[in-house]
């Protein structure tokens, strides 16, 4: 039996006497691949933490892109901050954007004062968008197309892309806004957007300028292209040698139907943040360029238009039959229309 046991104590000590230098040799191998393993540790646990450090910073890009500038509450609700999805706001992205409608009628001067607003290096006035039907449909496509607008992603000239601080567009009034004006005045007043009302106080002239462009829709005096603005004194007397006759018995209905419609319009979307201005009065007081901007809260620039007014001077050199509106409007609310001028 001992001779059996000191056999087996021999036997091992025989067999692993020759082994020692492979049990160093696996003590090596396992204290590298410990380390190894260590190491592998240390890289993934480093990942693993720049990873979600970088999560930690997008989410906090995403909440809270920039520091909002110092205003009262309620204004809060008009400051916004766009993130198209066509290009990137750059070192603009923390400019606070404000969003805006010009509400008018057609040949209310909305043309010429869209221009002067787009000289601003800072706004963009998209245009008569509703003006294409299809935009119009139903509220779901006109909320489509004003979310694409004030998002920045409506890509038109007037786009300023990166450092626009006030972006908006033309609305006529009979595009579609007294017809869905329910659920437009909600929006307005839901997503913070700012109504620039521009009227005209003289109907009969506004009157004859319609009644000019329809003219100049079919005959085109200029070389064939019809303009509903002009750039030159020379196309303004051009299209102002065509002088309309009215019907005076649709005259003064068709005046009253217009005063309707803007007073109508005022009242429907009275509950939003805008201004009323009239076109008479920006040509004649340059403080109500500065109201505008200050509206929007945009830096103080001297706005510019290249347009050219068409029909200058007194009223009764543009229509044919002067003395029968003379009579018909004599006596009459709307008297003042035949005298008050401005000079231009
Ligand atoms: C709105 O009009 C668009 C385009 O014509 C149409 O695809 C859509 O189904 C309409 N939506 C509703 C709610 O009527
Ligand atoms: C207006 O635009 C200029 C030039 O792009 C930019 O430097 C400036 O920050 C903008 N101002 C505002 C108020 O966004
Ligand atoms: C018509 O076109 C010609 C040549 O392009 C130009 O010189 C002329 O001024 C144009 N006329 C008007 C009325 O615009
Ligand atoms: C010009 O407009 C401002 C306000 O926009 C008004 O305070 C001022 O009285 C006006 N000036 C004239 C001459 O009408």
């Amino acid at each position: 039996m001992a001779d059996d046991f000191c056999l087996c104590i021999r036997d091992t000590i025989i067999t692993k006497a020759p082994k020692k230098p492979s049990l160093v040799l696996r003590m090596i191998v396992l204290t590298f691949a410990m380390l190894c393993g260590l190491y592998i540790c240390s890289i993934c646990l480093k990942q693993i933490s720049t990873r979600t450090n970088f999560g930690l910073l997008n989410v906090q890009v995403i909440q809270r892109p920039c520091e909002p500038p110092i205003i009262e509450t309620w204004e809060k609700l008009y400051v916004h901050y766009p993130q198209p999805k066509t290009f990137s706001r750059d070192e603009c992205k923390c400019n606070p954007v404000r969003y805006f409608a010009i509400l008018s009628t057609q040949r209310s001067g909305s043309g010429w004062f869209e221009t002067l607003l787009n000289s601003h290096i800072n706004v963009s006035s998209n245009g008569e968008i509703f003006s294409v039907k299809v935009r119009r449909t139903n509220i779901s496509t006109i909320v489509e197309t004003l979310d694409k607008i004030y998002n920045l992603d409506w890509l038109t000239s007037a786009s300023k892309n990166e450092c626009t601080a006030a972006v908006g567009l033309k609305w006529m009034l009979n595009q579609g806004l007294m017809q869905h004006h329910e659920e437009i005045v909600e929006y307005f007043n839901t997503k913070g957007v700012s109504l620039i009302f521009l009227f005209r106080r003289n109907l009969l002239r506004r009157m004859i300028s319609i009644l000019a462009n329809s003219y100049d829709q079919n005959a085109k005096p200029l070389n064939g292209t019809h303009k509903s603005h002009v750039h030159s004194s020379h196309e303004a007397e051009i299209l102002a040698s065509y002088k309309p006759t009215i019907d005076t018995t649709l005259l003064i209905p068709n005046l009253r139907q217009v005063e309707e419609m803007t007073a109508k319009a005022l009242e429907y979307f009275k509950s939003t943040q805008h201004i009323i201005l009239y076109y008479e009065d920006i040509i004649k007081n340059s403080t109500k360029l500065k109201d505008v901007q200050d509206f929007l809260r945009v830096p103080q620039r001297d706005l510019k238009s290249q347009q050219v007014k068409i029909h200058k001077g007194s009223l009764s050199q543009h229509v044919e039959n002067w003395d029968d509106i003379q009579r018909a409007l004599n006596g009459t609310p709307y008297e003042s229309f035949l005298h008050s001028d401005y000079n231009m």
